[in-house]
């Protein structure tokens, strides 16, 4: 694993970027992993600023989100739909029939997690998986526990996701409780990964997911059995190494 320390979150996210670009330069027909959360936003507004100054062509590239919530439609402000189009799909020229993300608004979850994992199939793989990572070590929606070997699966959410993420919402009730994700094994198959971590309060978790045991109960450690990971993380998130 490679380990790039960043200042801080705004130096985080223009190396971050600056991996990103690299690989859209080099393949400008490549599937991008690309990920939610807080973290990967000074990411998106970067690349965003260097398409503007056109320095990067999104016009071939593809991409596949790691998860969706399950019951939240397209235009409801926190689905992960609404999300990555007010961060970058909206702000670049990619074409709206590139990009993808699992659909909430399917209940079937069978039909919705195969059709997503034949997707990412059809397109050949993820080039490059962006990851954000939750306190919990969980990555995607993969919370601790989750066998290895899962591919796109529909998860309960764990209560400590629901609290970290009800500051979205208007109550914890409204959370939802379930959601779409790509599981271990999918996100395990992309050739390479590049996963973002920022602030004091994901040291703890960044220690432990990358410098102790490979285990379910850590989700991230996983990512030590992958052979080309890159953490990009601002010192606050590496204080406890
Ligand atoms: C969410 C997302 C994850 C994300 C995590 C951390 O639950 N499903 O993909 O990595 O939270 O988010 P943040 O970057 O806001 O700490």
């Amino acid at each position: 694993m490679r380990i790039y320390k960043a200042k801080d979150y705004v130096d985080m996210s223009r190396k971050a970027a600056n991996i990103v670009s690299a690989q859209v330069i080099m393949k400008p027909n490549c599937v991008l992993g690309l990920a939610t959360g807080s973290t990967p936003i000074g990411l998106y507004k970067q690349l965003v600023e260097w398409y503007n100054k056109g320095d990067l062509d999104f016009s071939e590239v593809m991409t596949v989100n790691l998860d969706e919530y399950k019951g939240l439609s397209r235009d409801n402000d926190q689905s992960y739909y609404y999300f990555m189009h007010q961060n970058l799909f909206d702000h670049v020229n990619i074409p709206a029939e590139n990009t993808h993300l699992p659909n909430g608004m399917e209940p079937d979850s069978q039909k919705e997690c195969q059709e997503y994992t034949n997707l990412i199939q059809s397109l050949g793989g993820v080039d490059l998986q962006l990851l954000g990572i939750g306190h919990n070590g969980h990555i995607g929606f993969n919370e601790p526990g989750e066998a290895f070997d899962k591919q796109v699966h529909c998860v309960n959410l764990t209560q400590s996701t629901i609290e970290a993420n009800k500051r979205f919402f208007a109550s914890a009730d409204d959370v939802p409780k379930q959601a779409y994700t790509m599981g271990i094994k999918t996100i395990m198959q992309a050739k390479k990964i590049l996963i973002v971590a920022s602030g004091e309060d994901k040291a703890e978790i960044v220690r432990d997911a990358f410098f102790g045991p490979i285990t379910p109960k850590v989700p991230a450690s996983v990512l030590q059995l992958h052979n080309d990971v890159t953490l990009v993380a601002d010192e606050a998130a590496l204080s406890k190494l």
